[in-house]
């Protein structure tokens, strides 16, 4: 035999061995742990209106807390850019619904802008052209057989009802009662799963502490009303749909919550890292999900004592009377968990800086929070890596407030620019590992959702940070969409249904 025809047999058997031994990250440790997600498990993306939309004036849509942020503070945001065109998704939603297709999702999370459904911000007229939007789109993922998920608020308030004091006035909870009562009257009938609100904590701790979103007004005070405001807003939606509606649609309503788990530093700090997990967790959660209702005792005493030191005549953090504790208690049909990263958790020293939550610690409890030095960075300033600690969140939730069914609605992270994205493909396989030994330690979760469907306008990082599993080309009037590696993961991943699968070099 010639010389080449070896040279040619020895590197198809090496690009043979090559394509075993290059099975993903995932195949390896199939034989360690089960890796099949039980019958009926489902798995969606998500995106938000704000993100992804863009015709931020179209038409009669009105101005929303955002619009006004991007374009009168550009400094605050990374790369100073703008959601005014984002990915275009209010021209391109049939190419969204190709990709939702395309990946075989089961069913696909988005918002709705309240300013371009009820421009008024009050119910008193619905846009014809904000209706037809999300009519196309909604009937569109239903003929792909792609179930709709719904979020109410993704954080757009109404600019006009922001200068009426927006979240932090109580009339708030009838205002978005109203809303809510319009979007379960024009697509109730085609959607089963609604959420009110996303990310509470993000919307009130965010904001008031730090004034790095929306609507940038800095005021602690302001943040405890924008709590119990939001609380009641939820209950108020939720109730509106178990009365008016759930008789003659049987969907399903909760809320999303964002959930960094905390982690003890020390065994002497596991006290800390509980009030921290009630801090965090249960001042959104424990008025709705826990028998007893109303706000987490340890959160209430340590909020008196707080604003004591500080010279306020009452707590910062609003009562709640007998009957609001009563409206709240119960609201909800599944836990909508957000979960990407972790902190540990250790009391500060004497003297030592405190920074304001949630980018921060927390000084009211004297916290200290800190990735772990082990924990992986990524592209997120605030996000490292420790898919355990997912896990951990799942167990505490199912322990705090019940053996209750839970629904991952976003994980991800955000990796380099590029579609090849192994670091993602990483990620949610970790992350997912994780789910499955919830699941099997009785964790009833039923869904995952990953975030996001494309990359999008990613808040005060802007365009600069990619969490998407499609890339989208920002320089390019099309916004051409092109599926990353992990889009293809996430697709062979549902098709399994399993994470038992392999995946060669030239499929990614
Ligand atoms: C949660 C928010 O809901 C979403 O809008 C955001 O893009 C992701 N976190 C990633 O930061």
């Amino acid at each position: 035999m010639h010389m080449f025809e070896h040279l040619r047999i020895l590197s198809v058997i090496i690009m043979a061995l090559a394509r075993v031994v290059l099975f993903s990250l995932v195949g390896a440790v199939a034989c360690f742990q089960d890796l099949d997600f039980p019958p009926g498990f489902q798995f969606g993306a998500a995106s938000s209106s704000y993100q992804t939309e863009g015709a931020w004036n179209t038409s009669d849509k009105s101005e929303s807390i955002w619009d006004r942020f991007v374009h009168e503070k550009p400094h605050l945001i990374g790369d100073g850019s703008t959601g005014d065109i984002a990915c275009d998704s209010y021209h391109l939603w049939r190419r969204d619904i190709e990709m939702v297709s395309e990946l075989g999702l089961h069913f696909y999370r988005f918002s709705i802008s309240w300013t371009r459904l009820v421009p008024n911000g009050f119910a008193t007229h619905i846009s014809e052209d904000g209706r037809t939007y999300y009519d196309n789109l909604i009937n569109g993922l239903l003929e792909s057989g792609v179930e709709p998920m719904v979020t109410l608020y993704h954080w757009e308030l109404p600019q006009k009802l922001q200068d009426l004091g927006g979240w932090t006035n109580p009339l708030i909870v009838d205002w978005f009662g109203d809303y809510a009562r319009v979007v379960y009257s024009l697509f109730g009938d085609r959607v089963k799963t609604f959420l009110t609100i996303n990310e509470p904590l993000v919307m009130c701790d965010l904001p008031y502490n730090t004034g790095t979103l929306a609507p940038g007004i800095v005021d602690v005070v302001a943040t405890y009303m924008c709590n119990k405001n939001v609380l009641l807003a939820h209950a108020k939606a939720w109730r509106i749909y178990d009365e008016e509606f759930r008789p003659k649609y049987h969907g399903e309503v909760s809320i999303t919550n964002q959930l960094l788990w905390f982690e003890a530093a020390t065994p002497e700090d596991e006290e800390l890292a509980e009030h921290a997990r009630e801090w965090m967790a249960g001042r959104y959660s424990h008025a709705i999900f826990s028998a007893e209702g109303g706000w987490p005792p340890v959160v209430e005493k340590a909020m008196a004592e707080d604003s004591k030191k500080k010279g306020y005549p009452r707590s910062t953090l609003p009562a709640f009377t007998k009957e609001e504790i009563e409206f709240v208690r119960g609201t909800f049909d599944f836990y909508a968990v957000n979960h990407y990263s972790s902190r540990l958790v250790r009391k500060a020293k004497e003297g030592e800086e405190l920074h304001p939550y949630p980018l921060g610690d927390i000084p009211e409890l004297a916290a200290k929070l800190e990735p772990h030095p082990h924990w992986r960075p990524t592209a997120t300033a605030i996000f490292w890596l420790y898919p355990e600690g997912l896990h951990h969140q799942l167990v505490w939730l199912k322990k705090r407030y019940g053996d209750i069914r839970f629904v991952i609605t976003e994980n991800g992270v955000a990796t380099p620019a590029g579609r090849n994205d192994m670091d993602r493909i990483e990620y949610y396989t970790e992350y997912l590992k994780q789910v499955l030994l919830a699941i099997k330690e009785g964790v009833n979760v039923t869904g995952y959702t990953a975030w996001c469907l494309m990359d999008n306008f990613e808040w005060s990082d802007g365009y600069k940070t990619k969490m998407g599993l499609y890339e989208v080309d920002f320089s390019s009037p099309e916004r051409t969409r092109t599926q990353k590696a992990s889009a293809r993961f996430y697709k062979n991943l549902i098709q399994k249904h399993s994470l038992n699968f392999k995946v060669y070099a030239d499929e990614l």
